[in-house]
Protein backbone atom coordinates (compact mmCIF):
# COMPACT_ATOMS: atom_id res chain seq x y z
CA UNK A 1 0.00 0.00 0.00
CA UNK A 2 1.20 3.44 -0.81
CA UNK A 3 1.32 6.51 1.38
CA UNK A 4 -0.92 7.96 -1.11
CA UNK A 5 -3.67 5.53 -0.42
CA UNK A 6 -3.70 5.44 3.07
CA UNK A 7 -3.79 9.60 3.17
CA UNK A 8 -6.72 9.72 0.48
CA UNK A 9 -8.45 6.66 2.42
CA UNK A 10 -8.03 7.98 6.03
CA UNK A 11 -9.13 11.85 4.24
CA UNK A 12 -12.61 10.42 2.96
CA UNK A 13 -13.63 9.90 6.71
CA UNK A 14 -12.00 13.13 7.70
CA UNK A 15 -8.91 11.26 9.64
CA UNK A 16 -5.78 12.32 9.69
CA UNK A 17 -3.21 9.98 10.70
CA UNK A 18 0.42 10.84 12.54
CA UNK A 19 3.63 10.89 10.39
CA UNK A 20 5.22 8.50 12.81
CA UNK A 21 2.24 5.80 12.60
CA UNK A 22 2.09 6.25 8.49
CA UNK A 23 5.61 5.31 8.23
CA UNK A 24 5.23 2.18 10.70
CA UNK A 25 1.49 1.15 9.29
CA UNK A 26 3.37 1.02 5.79
CA UNK A 27 5.92 -1.87 7.30
CA UNK A 28 3.46 -3.91 7.68
CA UNK A 29 2.14 -6.35 5.04
CA UNK A 30 -1.74 -6.39 6.06
CA UNK A 31 -1.36 -2.66 6.23
CA UNK A 32 -4.91 -2.97 4.08
CA UNK A 33 -6.74 -4.75 7.12
CA UNK A 34 -5.54 -2.48 9.57
CA UNK A 35 -6.84 0.70 7.11
CA UNK A 36 -9.91 -1.21 7.19
CA UNK A 37 -10.30 -1.52 10.72
CA UNK A 38 -9.15 1.90 11.57
CA UNK A 39 -12.13 2.98 9.40
CA UNK A 40 -14.58 0.83 10.74
CA UNK A 41 -13.92 1.86 14.18
CA UNK A 42 -12.34 5.35 14.18
CA UNK A 43 -11.13 6.28 17.94
CA UNK A 44 -10.76 9.85 17.36
CA UNK A 45 -10.06 12.14 14.47
CA UNK A 46 -5.92 11.61 15.08
CA UNK A 47 -4.64 8.08 13.82
CA UNK A 48 -1.73 7.39 16.75
CA UNK A 49 1.10 5.35 16.25
CA UNK A 50 -0.46 3.57 19.53
CA UNK A 51 -3.77 2.81 17.62
CA UNK A 52 -1.92 0.78 14.74
CA UNK A 53 -0.22 -1.53 17.27
CA UNK A 54 -3.40 -1.88 19.18
CA UNK A 55 -4.97 -3.36 16.10
CA UNK A 56 -2.01 -5.12 14.68
CA UNK A 57 -1.59 -6.92 18.31
CA UNK A 58 -5.96 -7.20 17.86
CA UNK A 59 -5.09 -9.23 14.79
CA UNK A 60 -2.43 -11.37 15.81
CA UNK A 61 -4.57 -12.54 18.84
CA UNK A 62 -7.39 -13.65 15.98
CA UNK A 63 -4.84 -15.22 13.45
CA UNK A 64 -3.63 -17.27 16.38
CA UNK A 65 -6.75 -18.68 17.05
CA UNK A 66 -7.92 -19.50 13.69
CA UNK A 67 -4.14 -21.30 13.56
CA UNK A 68 -5.01 -23.37 15.85
CA UNK A 69 -4.79 -26.54 15.11
CA UNK A 70 -7.66 -29.41 15.36
CA UNK A 71 -6.68 -32.98 14.65
CA UNK A 72 -9.38 -35.21 14.08
CA UNK A 73 -8.07 -38.78 15.30
CA UNK A 74 -8.20 -40.45 11.92
CA UNK A 75 -9.40 -43.69 13.74
CA UNK A 76 -12.68 -41.72 15.24
CA UNK A 77 -15.80 -42.46 14.05
CA UNK A 78 -17.92 -40.48 16.22
CA UNK A 79 -22.13 -42.21 16.21
CA UNK A 80 -23.18 -38.84 17.00
CA UNK A 81 -22.31 -38.28 13.46
CA UNK A 82 -25.10 -40.35 12.27
CA UNK A 83 -28.02 -39.52 14.66
CA UNK A 84 -30.23 -36.89 13.50
CA UNK A 85 -30.58 -33.19 14.58
CA UNK A 86 -33.73 -32.63 16.55
CA UNK A 87 -33.23 -29.24 18.26
CA UNK A 88 -36.18 -26.68 18.44
CA UNK A 89 -36.31 -23.63 19.93
CA UNK A 90 -39.28 -22.45 21.85
CA UNK A 91 -39.33 -18.88 20.86
CA UNK A 92 -42.12 -17.77 22.79
CA UNK A 93 -39.69 -17.84 25.74
CA UNK A 94 -36.91 -15.74 24.31
CA UNK A 95 -37.19 -12.13 24.32
CA UNK A 96 -35.08 -11.71 20.85
CA UNK A 97 -37.26 -9.33 18.78
CA UNK A 98 -39.85 -8.91 21.05
CA UNK A 99 -38.43 -6.29 23.55
CA UNK A 100 -40.99 -3.69 24.07
CA UNK A 101 -39.92 -1.91 27.11
CA UNK A 102 -39.37 1.73 27.18
CA UNK A 103 -38.78 1.54 31.65
CA UNK A 104 -41.81 3.52 31.95
CA UNK A 105 -44.10 3.48 35.27
CA UNK A 106 -46.31 1.23 33.44
CA UNK A 107 -44.12 -1.27 32.29
CA UNK A 108 -43.31 -2.01 35.66
CA UNK A 109 -46.96 -2.16 36.42
CA UNK A 110 -47.76 -4.47 33.89
CA UNK A 111 -44.45 -6.99 34.06
CA UNK A 112 -45.17 -7.33 37.51
CA UNK A 113 -48.95 -8.01 36.86
CA UNK A 114 -47.89 -10.80 34.84
CA UNK A 115 -45.34 -12.10 37.09
CA UNK A 116 -47.89 -12.42 39.92
CA UNK A 117 -50.75 -13.95 37.79
CA UNK A 118 -48.37 -16.36 36.46
CA UNK A 119 -47.54 -17.48 40.16
CA UNK A 120 -51.10 -16.92 41.75
CA UNK A 121 -52.02 -19.59 38.65
CA UNK A 122 -50.16 -21.93 39.68
CA UNK A 123 -50.34 -21.37 43.47
CA UNK A 124 -54.26 -22.02 42.89
CA UNK A 125 -53.36 -25.29 41.70
CA UNK A 126 -51.85 -26.52 44.84
CA UNK A 127 -53.89 -29.08 46.71
CA UNK A 128 -55.62 -27.12 50.24
CA UNK A 129 -58.52 -27.73 52.37
CA UNK A 130 -58.99 -24.15 53.28
CA UNK A 131 -60.90 -21.13 51.20
CA UNK A 132 -58.40 -19.47 48.79
CA UNK A 133 -59.21 -15.63 49.19
CA UNK A 134 -58.02 -12.36 47.94
CA UNK A 135 -56.95 -9.89 50.40
CA UNK A 136 -60.16 -7.94 50.37
CA UNK A 137 -61.85 -11.17 50.47
CA UNK A 138 -60.20 -12.20 53.93
CA UNK A 139 -61.11 -9.01 55.61
CA UNK A 140 -64.30 -9.77 55.65
CA UNK A 141 -63.83 -13.44 56.32
CA UNK A 142 -64.79 -14.82 60.10
CA UNK A 143 -62.59 -14.46 62.82
CA UNK A 144 -60.12 -17.55 63.23
CA UNK A 145 -61.28 -19.15 59.99
CA UNK A 146 -58.32 -20.86 58.34
CA UNK A 147 -58.13 -19.29 54.95
CA UNK A 148 -55.37 -19.12 52.01
CA UNK A 149 -54.40 -16.07 50.60
CA UNK A 150 -51.81 -15.43 47.56
CA UNK A 151 -49.70 -12.36 47.81
CA UNK A 152 -46.88 -10.93 46.58
CA UNK A 153 -43.91 -10.20 49.05
CA UNK A 154 -43.39 -6.41 49.68
CA UNK A 155 -41.49 -6.56 52.68
CA UNK A 156 -40.43 -8.71 55.52
CA UNK A 157 -39.06 -7.53 58.47
CA UNK A 158 -38.49 -8.59 62.01
CA UNK A 159 -40.09 -6.41 64.45
CA UNK A 160 -38.01 -4.93 67.86
CA UNK A 161 -39.77 -7.84 69.76
CA UNK A 162 -38.55 -10.57 67.90
CA UNK A 163 -41.53 -10.99 65.97
CA UNK A 164 -41.69 -10.79 61.76
CA UNK A 165 -44.26 -8.78 60.17
CA UNK A 166 -44.70 -9.55 56.26
CA UNK A 167 -46.50 -7.31 54.15
CA UNK A 168 -48.31 -8.74 50.98
CA UNK A 169 -50.10 -7.40 48.31
CA UNK A 170 -52.93 -8.69 45.83
CA UNK A 171 -54.83 -6.73 43.34
CA UNK A 172 -57.37 -6.06 46.11
CA UNK A 173 -54.80 -4.85 49.03
CA UNK A 174 -52.07 -4.39 51.08
CA UNK A 175 -52.31 -6.94 54.25
CA UNK A 176 -50.10 -6.79 57.02
CA UNK A 177 -49.13 -10.71 58.13
CA UNK A 178 -47.62 -11.84 61.64
CA UNK A 179 -45.23 -14.47 62.38
CA UNK A 180 -44.86 -14.40 65.74
CA UNK A 181 -41.92 -15.18 67.69
CA UNK A 182 -43.46 -17.73 70.02
CA UNK A 183 -44.36 -19.77 66.74
CA UNK A 184 -42.44 -23.02 65.94
CA UNK A 185 -38.50 -23.05 65.14
CA UNK A 186 -40.35 -25.18 62.01
CA UNK A 187 -42.86 -22.50 60.72
CA UNK A 188 -40.09 -19.79 61.57
CA UNK A 189 -37.54 -21.64 59.30
CA UNK A 190 -39.76 -21.91 56.82
CA UNK A 191 -40.77 -17.99 56.86
CA UNK A 192 -36.78 -17.48 56.78
CA UNK A 193 -36.58 -18.18 53.52
CA UNK A 194 -38.73 -15.69 52.29
CA UNK A 195 -37.86 -13.34 49.46
CA UNK A 196 -38.46 -10.17 48.86
CA UNK A 197 -41.20 -9.80 45.62
CA UNK A 198 -41.57 -13.24 45.39
CA UNK A 199 -45.30 -14.67 45.02
CA UNK A 200 -46.95 -17.00 47.47
CA UNK A 201 -49.16 -18.72 49.40
CA UNK A 202 -50.07 -18.17 53.24
CA UNK A 203 -52.34 -19.69 55.28
CA UNK A 204 -53.58 -18.73 58.43
CA UNK A 205 -56.20 -16.94 60.21
CA UNK A 206 -57.70 -13.24 60.60
CA UNK A 207 -57.39 -11.98 63.60
CA UNK A 208 -58.51 -8.29 63.30
CA UNK A 209 -56.74 -6.14 61.43
CA UNK A 210 -53.56 -8.70 61.06
CA UNK A 211 -53.14 -11.97 59.34
CA UNK A 212 -51.70 -14.64 61.78
CA UNK A 213 -49.39 -16.72 59.31
CA UNK A 214 -49.79 -20.65 59.67
CA UNK A 215 -47.67 -22.13 56.85
CA UNK A 216 -46.56 -20.84 53.70
CA UNK A 217 -46.44 -22.27 49.92
CA UNK A 218 -44.52 -22.16 47.07
CA UNK A 219 -44.83 -22.78 43.16
CA UNK A 220 -42.72 -25.44 43.30
CA UNK A 221 -41.70 -27.89 40.46
CA UNK A 222 -43.83 -30.97 40.96
CA UNK A 223 -42.30 -34.17 41.43
CA UNK A 224 -41.52 -36.15 38.62
CA UNK A 225 -39.47 -39.21 37.11
CA UNK A 226 -36.02 -37.73 35.54
CA UNK A 227 -37.02 -38.42 31.81
CA UNK A 228 -34.82 -41.47 29.59
CA UNK A 229 -34.85 -41.05 26.15
CA UNK A 230 -34.45 -44.30 23.42
CA UNK A 231 -31.72 -42.31 21.79
CA UNK A 232 -28.12 -42.99 22.98
CA UNK A 233 -26.42 -39.42 22.75
CA UNK A 234 -24.48 -37.07 25.29
CA UNK A 235 -25.23 -33.43 25.62
CA UNK A 236 -21.72 -31.02 26.76
CA UNK A 237 -22.03 -28.20 28.72
CA UNK A 238 -19.77 -25.05 29.02
CA UNK A 239 -19.87 -21.48 30.06
CA UNK A 240 -18.03 -18.93 31.34
CA UNK A 241 -14.84 -18.95 28.41
CA UNK A 242 -14.55 -15.03 28.71
CA UNK A 243 -12.20 -14.85 25.75
CA UNK A 244 -9.89 -11.91 25.53
CA UNK A 245 -8.83 -12.23 29.36
CA UNK A 246 -5.37 -12.69 29.85
CA UNK A 247 -6.88 -15.57 32.42
CA UNK A 248 -8.58 -17.40 29.52
CA UNK A 249 -7.11 -20.93 29.89
CA UNK A 250 -6.35 -20.91 26.15
CA UNK A 251 -4.53 -24.35 25.85
CA UNK A 252 -6.97 -26.06 28.38
CA UNK A 253 -9.68 -25.36 25.69
CA UNK A 254 -7.63 -25.99 22.38
CA UNK A 255 -7.64 -29.71 23.88
CA UNK A 256 -11.29 -29.60 25.12
CA UNK A 257 -11.75 -29.08 21.05
CA UNK A 258 -9.57 -32.14 20.68
CA UNK A 259 -11.73 -34.21 22.62
CA UNK A 260 -14.81 -33.01 20.86
CA UNK A 261 -12.71 -33.96 17.54
CA UNK A 262 -11.69 -37.45 19.12
CA UNK A 263 -8.03 -36.48 19.62
CA UNK A 264 -8.04 -37.85 23.49
CA UNK A 265 -5.78 -41.13 24.25
CA UNK A 266 -8.30 -42.28 26.78
CA UNK A 267 -10.72 -44.48 25.41
CA UNK A 268 -13.35 -43.73 27.56
CA UNK A 269 -13.26 -40.53 26.54
CA UNK A 270 -13.07 -40.84 23.42
CA UNK A 271 -16.14 -42.85 23.50
CA UNK A 272 -17.71 -40.14 25.32
CA UNK A 273 -16.78 -37.99 22.72
CA UNK A 274 -18.02 -39.40 20.13
CA UNK A 275 -21.42 -39.51 22.12
CA UNK A 276 -22.05 -35.63 22.14
CA UNK A 277 -24.55 -34.59 19.63
CA UNK A 278 -25.03 -31.21 21.58
CA UNK A 279 -22.78 -28.58 23.26
CA UNK A 280 -24.98 -25.94 25.50
CA UNK A 281 -22.80 -22.73 26.27
CA UNK A 282 -24.52 -20.53 28.65
CA UNK A 283 -22.83 -17.33 28.21
CA UNK A 284 -19.51 -14.88 28.98
CA UNK A 285 -18.78 -15.99 26.10
CA UNK A 286 -15.84 -12.73 25.94
CA UNK A 287 -14.68 -10.81 28.94
CA UNK A 288 -16.18 -7.49 27.56
CA UNK A 289 -14.33 -4.15 28.36
CA UNK A 290 -15.75 -1.92 31.54
CA UNK A 291 -17.57 -4.84 33.17
CA UNK A 292 -15.60 -3.75 36.45
CA UNK A 293 -13.30 -1.66 37.60
CA UNK A 294 -9.28 -2.27 36.07
CA UNK A 295 -10.48 -4.48 34.12
CA UNK A 296 -8.23 -3.31 31.55
CA UNK A 297 -5.12 -4.56 32.90
CA UNK A 298 -6.38 -8.51 32.77
CA UNK A 299 -7.87 -7.98 29.29
CA UNK A 300 -5.15 -9.15 26.43
CA UNK A 301 -7.31 -7.38 23.46
CA UNK A 302 -9.32 -4.53 24.42
CA UNK A 303 -11.87 -4.51 21.64
CA UNK A 304 -14.95 -6.67 21.37
CA UNK A 305 -15.53 -7.54 18.20
CA UNK A 306 -11.58 -8.55 18.35
CA UNK A 307 -12.49 -10.59 21.49
CA UNK A 308 -16.11 -12.37 19.25
CA UNK A 309 -14.15 -13.31 16.74
CA UNK A 310 -11.77 -15.12 18.29
CA UNK A 311 -14.36 -16.50 19.87
CA UNK A 312 -16.05 -17.48 17.06
CA UNK A 313 -12.93 -18.82 15.18
CA UNK A 314 -12.74 -21.54 18.86
CA UNK A 315 -16.37 -22.63 18.24
CA UNK A 316 -16.21 -23.24 14.50
CA UNK A 317 -13.41 -26.01 15.33
CA UNK A 318 -16.43 -27.69 17.15
CA UNK A 319 -17.29 -30.67 14.99
CA UNK A 320 -20.17 -29.66 12.38
CA UNK A 321 -22.56 -32.46 13.33
CA UNK A 322 -22.52 -31.16 16.62
CA UNK A 323 -25.44 -29.04 17.40
CA UNK A 324 -24.27 -26.16 19.56
CA UNK A 325 -26.43 -23.52 21.26
CA UNK A 326 -25.40 -20.57 22.75
CA UNK A 327 -26.68 -17.65 25.15
CA UNK A 328 -25.01 -14.29 25.80
CA UNK A 329 -23.78 -13.46 29.88
CA UNK A 330 -23.30 -9.92 31.33
CA UNK A 331 -20.17 -9.78 30.36
CA UNK A 332 -20.83 -10.01 26.61
CA UNK A 333 -22.11 -7.37 24.49
CA UNK A 334 -25.82 -7.20 24.92
CA UNK A 335 -27.64 -5.26 27.65
CA UNK A 336 -26.58 -5.86 30.89
CA UNK A 337 -30.19 -6.45 32.54
CA UNK A 338 -32.44 -9.85 31.69
CA UNK A 339 -33.79 -10.77 29.52
CA UNK A 340 -31.01 -10.30 26.82
CA UNK A 341 -31.79 -10.98 23.54
CA UNK A 342 -29.49 -13.07 21.64
CA UNK A 343 -26.24 -11.39 20.28
CA UNK A 344 -26.76 -9.42 16.97
CA UNK A 345 -25.79 -10.12 13.55
CA UNK A 346 -22.93 -7.63 13.68
CA UNK A 347 -20.86 -10.03 15.88
CA UNK A 348 -22.62 -13.63 14.76
CA UNK A 349 -22.49 -13.14 11.04
CA UNK A 350 -19.06 -14.65 10.06
CA UNK A 351 -21.26 -18.22 11.50
CA UNK A 352 -23.79 -17.81 9.54
CA UNK A 353 -22.58 -20.47 7.36
CA UNK A 354 -22.39 -22.63 10.43
CA UNK A 355 -25.44 -24.51 10.25
CA UNK A 356 -25.55 -26.21 13.47
CA UNK A 357 -24.01 -23.20 15.45
CA UNK A 358 -27.22 -21.14 17.13
CA UNK A 359 -27.77 -18.13 19.13
CA UNK A 360 -30.62 -18.03 21.38
CA UNK A 361 -31.27 -15.47 24.59
CA UNK A 362 -31.14 -15.50 28.31
CA UNK A 363 -33.12 -16.85 29.04
CA UNK A 364 -33.82 -19.46 26.32
CA UNK A 365 -36.23 -22.59 26.05
CA UNK A 366 -35.41 -25.27 24.01
CA UNK A 367 -36.15 -29.24 22.95
CA UNK A 368 -33.30 -31.53 21.56
CA UNK A 369 -34.74 -34.66 20.97
CA UNK A 370 -38.36 -33.62 23.11
CA UNK A 371 -36.06 -33.17 26.38
CA UNK A 372 -36.72 -29.75 27.55
CA UNK A 373 -33.38 -27.76 28.48
CA UNK A 374 -33.73 -24.17 30.49
CA UNK A 375 -30.43 -22.10 30.01
CA UNK A 376 -29.55 -18.65 31.15
CA UNK A 377 -26.55 -17.16 32.53
CA UNK A 378 -27.37 -16.85 36.03
CA UNK A 379 -26.52 -13.32 37.32
CA UNK A 380 -29.45 -13.73 40.19
CA UNK A 381 -27.21 -15.86 41.35
CA UNK A 382 -25.74 -13.58 44.39
CA UNK A 383 -29.22 -11.99 45.17
CA UNK A 384 -30.59 -15.26 45.89
CA UNK A 385 -27.56 -16.64 47.60
CA UNK A 386 -27.39 -14.00 49.87
CA UNK A 387 -30.85 -13.88 50.75
CA UNK A 388 -31.65 -17.31 51.93
CA UNK A 389 -29.94 -17.97 55.28
CA UNK A 390 -29.39 -22.10 54.15
CA UNK A 391 -27.49 -21.04 51.46
CA UNK A 392 -24.68 -19.57 53.07
CA UNK A 393 -22.07 -22.10 51.28
CA UNK A 394 -23.77 -21.42 47.79
CA UNK A 395 -20.53 -20.32 46.29
CA UNK A 396 -19.03 -24.06 46.70
CA UNK A 397 -22.35 -25.54 45.59
CA UNK A 398 -24.05 -23.83 42.98
CA UNK A 399 -26.71 -26.26 42.54
CA UNK A 400 -28.86 -25.42 45.22
CA UNK A 401 -29.77 -21.65 43.90
CA UNK A 402 -30.92 -23.38 40.81
CA UNK A 403 -33.06 -25.38 43.38
CA UNK A 404 -34.48 -22.48 45.17
CA UNK A 405 -35.24 -20.57 41.72
CA UNK A 406 -37.32 -24.15 40.52
CA UNK A 407 -39.03 -24.09 43.90
CA UNK A 408 -39.84 -19.92 43.09
CA UNK A 409 -40.88 -21.12 39.33
CA UNK A 410 -38.45 -17.38 38.38
CA UNK A 411 -35.12 -16.63 37.43
CA UNK A 412 -34.66 -13.90 39.33
CA UNK A 413 -36.97 -13.30 42.24
CA UNK A 414 -35.78 -10.56 44.07
CA UNK A 415 -36.29 -7.72 42.47
CA UNK A 416 -33.32 -4.85 42.33
CA UNK A 417 -30.38 -6.60 42.72
CA UNK A 418 -29.29 -7.70 39.60
CA UNK A 419 -30.74 -5.11 37.13
CA UNK A 420 -33.76 -7.30 34.88
CA UNK A 421 -35.77 -4.97 31.76
CA UNK A 422 -39.77 -4.94 32.93
CA UNK A 423 -41.03 -6.67 29.90
CA UNK A 424 -44.74 -6.17 29.64
CA UNK A 425 -44.69 -10.39 29.88
CA UNK A 426 -42.57 -11.86 32.05
CA UNK A 427 -39.62 -13.73 30.67
CA UNK A 428 -37.67 -14.72 33.62
CA UNK A 429 -41.32 -16.67 35.42
CA UNK A 430 -40.47 -20.36 34.87
CA UNK A 431 -43.79 -21.62 33.46
CA UNK A 432 -42.84 -25.11 32.27
CA UNK A 433 -40.39 -26.83 34.29
CA UNK A 434 -37.44 -28.00 32.33
CA UNK A 435 -35.85 -31.50 31.97
CA UNK A 436 -32.37 -29.59 32.39
CA UNK A 437 -31.58 -26.39 34.06
CA UNK A 438 -28.43 -25.09 32.73
CA UNK A 439 -26.22 -21.89 34.14
CA UNK A 440 -23.47 -20.60 34.42
CA UNK A 441 -21.98 -16.86 36.10
CA UNK A 442 -20.52 -18.55 39.53
CA UNK A 443 -17.14 -20.49 37.68
CA UNK A 444 -18.06 -22.86 40.04
CA UNK A 445 -19.23 -26.57 38.92
CA UNK A 446 -21.87 -27.97 40.10
CA UNK A 447 -24.83 -30.36 40.05
CA UNK A 448 -28.14 -31.75 41.15
CA UNK A 449 -31.41 -33.93 40.27
CA UNK A 450 -34.15 -32.04 42.06
CA UNK A 451 -37.89 -33.39 41.24
CA UNK A 452 -36.69 -35.04 38.03
CA UNK A 453 -34.80 -31.89 36.50
CA UNK A 454 -31.09 -32.26 36.14
CA UNK A 455 -29.17 -29.10 37.04
CA UNK A 456 -25.95 -27.98 36.04
CA UNK A 457 -23.51 -24.96 36.81
CA UNK A 458 -20.87 -26.02 34.34
CA UNK A 459 -17.94 -23.90 35.59
CA UNK A 460 -15.43 -21.42 33.64
CA UNK A 461 -12.83 -21.64 31.31
CA UNK A 462 -11.30 -18.65 32.83
CA UNK A 463 -8.45 -18.91 35.38
CA UNK A 464 -9.23 -17.06 38.65
CA UNK A 465 -8.61 -13.14 38.28
CA UNK A 466 -7.58 -10.73 41.38
CA UNK A 467 -11.43 -9.66 40.98
CA UNK A 468 -12.72 -13.08 41.66
CA UNK A 469 -10.24 -13.60 44.55
CA UNK A 470 -12.01 -10.55 46.14
CA UNK A 471 -15.42 -11.52 45.04
CA UNK A 472 -15.03 -14.52 47.27
CA UNK A 473 -15.34 -16.40 43.88
CA UNK A 474 -13.83 -20.34 43.98
CA UNK A 475 -13.34 -20.90 40.40
CA UNK A 476 -12.98 -24.49 39.70
CA UNK A 477 -11.94 -24.21 35.56
CA UNK A 478 -11.95 -26.39 32.55
CA UNK A 479 -14.01 -29.00 34.13
CA UNK A 480 -16.61 -30.55 31.30
CA UNK A 481 -20.26 -31.83 32.50
CA UNK A 482 -21.54 -34.71 30.25
CA UNK A 483 -24.52 -35.87 30.27
CA UNK A 484 -25.93 -38.82 29.05
CA UNK A 485 -29.64 -38.83 27.75
CA UNK A 486 -30.19 -42.82 28.08
CA UNK A 487 -28.81 -43.44 31.17
CA UNK A 488 -29.50 -39.67 32.68
CA UNK A 489 -26.06 -40.11 34.01
CA UNK A 490 -23.86 -37.09 34.60
CA UNK A 491 -20.22 -37.59 34.29
CA UNK A 492 -16.92 -35.22 34.26
CA UNK A 493 -13.93 -34.48 32.46
CA UNK A 494 -10.85 -32.54 34.03
CA UNK A 495 -9.08 -30.49 31.18
CA UNK A 496 -7.08 -28.52 33.60
CA UNK A 497 -3.84 -30.54 34.01
FE1 LIG B 1 -18.33 -15.30 34.00
FE1 LIG C 1 -21.31 -13.73 34.40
Amino acid sequence: MEAEQVLSRLRERKLVIVPDALSFLLEQPTAEQIVEKILAKPAGVFVTRARVEEILEDMTQTEKAADIVVRAASSFDPPAKSIESRFREREEYDVTNKSRCTGSVDDFVEHFRDRFNSIRKLLKNRQTENAIMTIAGARSAVDRRKIRIIGMVKEKRVTKNGHTLIEIEDESSVQACLVSREAPQALKDVVAQILNDEVLAFDGVMSRDLFIIEGVTWPEAPFREKPLLDVDFNIAFISDTHVGSKFFLQKQFSRLLNFFNGDVDDEAQREAAGKIKYLFVAGDLIDGIGIYPSQESELVTKDVFTQFEIFAEFIKKVPDYIEVIIGPGNHDPVRIAQPRPRLSSEFTRDLDKYSNIHFVGDPSVFEVHGLKALMFHGDSFYSVAAAIPTLANAHAQPESVGIELLKRRHLSPVYGENPIVPERRDYLFINEVPDILHYGHVHHNGYANYRGTTIINAGTWQDTTDYALKQGHLPTPCQLPIYNVRSGNLSVINFKE
